[in-house]
């Protein structure tokens, strides 16, 4: 079975009104498309990393248009596995199929369900299927999966199977048990675990579901982990998850954790890993997804073989797929050195590095690959291919760019191993500048700090890193303070860009609706917005194209907000009082949680009032100057603003 079927038939299950041998139960989700890799007015990460990030208003209460149960294949990434590309098992990049119920069905259904599309329409052995179940939290006053265990055993007995549930897998080994008991491991929210969660963060115990891909044990006996017990969440990786079953009916309150309005599921599995598992692989590189990618970088590098090189070719084919999704999305990103461009420029220069390691030379090539992805995913994602040319060009200027350097760059960069190599990282004395010097090699040659510390980690040479992160945000700062770009943060993980650009611009946009709403008319909400370090994009309702004389009145009244230098505050109220007191939201929930407001200006001089996150700068006046760079169409009745701050 080919990837591109498997995803079929996951959309074409869930979305089947005919019965089920569960119960005779019509499925009938709707598939919807996977909305943009770049978050919409959610500043918690700089990438969808799963299907239900741009469902989360609909998790909370909102009706969705598409009624209660919806599917898809989700184009999702995660910037915290950039580094572990390369060891088989990591991608960055990835499908996530979903299906979602939105206070409808629940456990029953959804285990039922997924048990047998796993079983029935891909064909996976159930002896090789383990699953883990949420073993409660008396702190939080959470008992453990019951129902789900039960659930679990009679889905396994119709296999044939009969299921033990064990617990203290961790401690006591696997023990003959299929249905295992975890605490925090069974928990999922966008932040992790319950004491991780914000208020107003919803989130449930899970249900995850493992492939054995081993049953002799080798894989555990071979690994770092042979002296402990094996059991499915180890490392070894003998087992790899395959779903996630999320039974979110929980919100973190001021209080603690109450329930949601309605119990909802969130269903997660990585498409390459069950591709992996139907087409009998241990390595999803060596699934159909990546064959012709992969076959590509052979051709470039004069015939040179995957299986000599996993590194190399892992690196380079899941990075440029990654930089083709980000840059090709219809919200594209480019490379740059604050944020989420940081991370773009990032994958991009780690794969040619990896590409001359593999001696190719010829440029541009990286675009060769990205026609490669374009082609092969753009059934699914027909944006790849609409935008394929432009990910063309920004592919050849990255390169272009990284190549003028990066001989002289790796001169310097041998000057520095050899100059720390025989040092001990204990003597801090011996380490002078060495945050700086990275800090150099980033500036001037554009090596990324974590490349640097990679090819250190190659070449076994060990630095105080501490130390090194010290200097080189030093270093950071004052480049920051010197030419006002750049970014805090940006080394953390990749979580939200809060750069003092992004900031200054998402204050203007708060500004810009003000304006907006005083020129054209109250009907004017916002429906989206994308901000970055450079310029920020705002879409609202109205429904024709706005006269050159509406929008100098919109820059002028921006502008004169400015040059007041109104002070921008921030106060927590409920929902219901927010509201009441005339607040601006995107979104409307149900009950009474806690919202921030951000205030710009006081007194008789309120010019904005709006529920949002944050992060906002102090006083308007440390904007400058605004400017709108242009006006159009982004949908039927949805009008779209670029601007900048000068
Ligand atoms: N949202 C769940 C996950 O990402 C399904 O694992």
């Amino acid at each position: 079975m080919t990837s591109k079927e498997i995803r079929q038939k996951y959309l074409e299950f869930f979305s089947s009104k005919g019965g089920s041998a569960s119960g005779g139960k019509s499925r009938g989700h709707v598939i919807i498309p996977s909305a943009s890799l770049i978050p919409e007015n959610d500043s918690s990460t700089l990438f969808i990393g799963s299907g239900m990030q741009p469902l989360v208003p609909y998790l909370l209460g909102a009706k969705h248009p598409a009624g209660t149960r919806l599917v898809n294949s989700q184009k999702s990434f995660r910037a915290e596995d950039i580094e572990d590309v390369g060891d088989s098992r990591h991608h960055t990049v990835f499908e996530m199929l979903g299906n979602w119920s939105l206070g409808d069905y629940f456990k029953q259904e959804q285990l039922s369900w997924i048990f047998e599309f796993l079983t029935k329409e891909i064909n996976i052995d159930p002896k090789r299927l383990y699953v883990t179940v949420f073993r409660g939290n008396d702190e939080i006053g959470i008992p453990r999966d019951a129902e789900a265990v039960e659930i679990w055993k009679k889905l396994f007995l119709s296999a044939g199977i009969e299921a033990k549930d064990v617990d203290n897998s961790w401690e006591n080994g696997l023990d003959d048990g299929r249905i295992f008991y975890y605490g925090d491991k069974n928990w999922w929210s966008r932040s992790g675990a319950p004491a991780k969660m914000p208020v107003g963060e919803p989130g449930g115990p899970d249900s995850e579901m493992f492939y054995d891909l081993g049953a002799d044990l080798k894989r555990h006996e071979n690994s770092p982990w042979k002296d402990e017990p094996c059991h499915v969440n180890c490392d070894c990786g003998r087992f790899v998850e395959i779903g996630n079953n999320v039974f979110m009916e929980f919100i973190r309150t001021e209080k603690g954790f109450e329930k949601l309005p309605q119990k909802n599921v969130d269903f997660g599995g990585g498409l390459e890993r069950l591709t992996m598992v139907a087409q009998g692989k241990d390595n999803s590189f060596e699934t159909d997804m990546f064959e012709h990618i992969l076959n590509k970088i052979s051709m470039l590098s004069g015939g040179k073989v995957y299986k000599d090189n996993v590194r190399a070719f892992e690196v380079i084919a899941d990075h440029l797929k990654a930089a083709t999704f980000i840059v090709g999305d219809d919200k594209g990103i480019l490379p740059s050195n604050v944020g989420a461009g940081y991370i773009v420029r990032r994958l991009l220069r780690r794969a040619i590095r990896y590409g001359r390691m593999l001696g190719i030379t010829e440029y541009p090539w990286t675009k060769e690959i990205a026609k490669i992805v374009a082609h092969d995913y753009g059934d699914v994602f027909p944006e790849l291919r609409k935008n394929i040319d432009f990910v063309i060009e920004e592919f050849k200027k990255e390169e272009e760019k990284f190549n003028k350097t990066i001989e002289k760059g790796l001169k310097e960069f041998e000057k520095f191993s050899s100059f720390y190599k025989d040092k001990d990282w204990k003597h801090l004395s011996d380490f002078s500048d060495v945050g700086k010097k990275l800090f150099d090699l980033f500036q001037t040659y554009g090596f990324p700090l974590e490349m640097s510390l990679e090819e250190l980690s190659i070449k076994k040479i060990y630095i105080p890193i501490e130390k090194m992160y010290k200097e080189f945000e030093e270093e950071q700062k004052k480049h920051q303070e010197q030419s006002r770009t750049a970014s805090a943060g940006t080394f953390k993980g990749g979580l939200a860009d809060a750069s003092r650009e992004t900031t200054k611009l998402h204050t203007a946009a708060h500004l810009l609706l003000a304006a907006l709403r005083k020129v054209l008319g109250d009907h004017v909400t916002q429906k989206g917005s994308n901000i970055t370090a450079e310029r920020l994009r705002f879409d609202f309702s109205h429904p024709e194209k706005m006269t050159d004389a509406q929008k100098i009145e919109v820059e002028k009244i921006v502008n004169e907000a400015i040059a007041k230098d109104l002070p921008v505050s921030c106060e927590e109220l409920n929902l219901d009082e927010a509201k009441a007191k005339g607040a601006m939201g995107v979104f409307d929930s149900k009950y009474g949680e806690k919202v921030k407001v951000y205030k710009i200006g006081e007194g008789s001089d309120v010019i904005s009032y709006e529920i949002c996150g944050g992060p906002h700068v102090e006083r308007t006046g440390e904007l400058g100057h605004f400017k709108i760079q242009k006006e159009e169409s982004s949908s039927s009745g949805v009008r779209r603003i670029k601007a900048i701050l000068e």
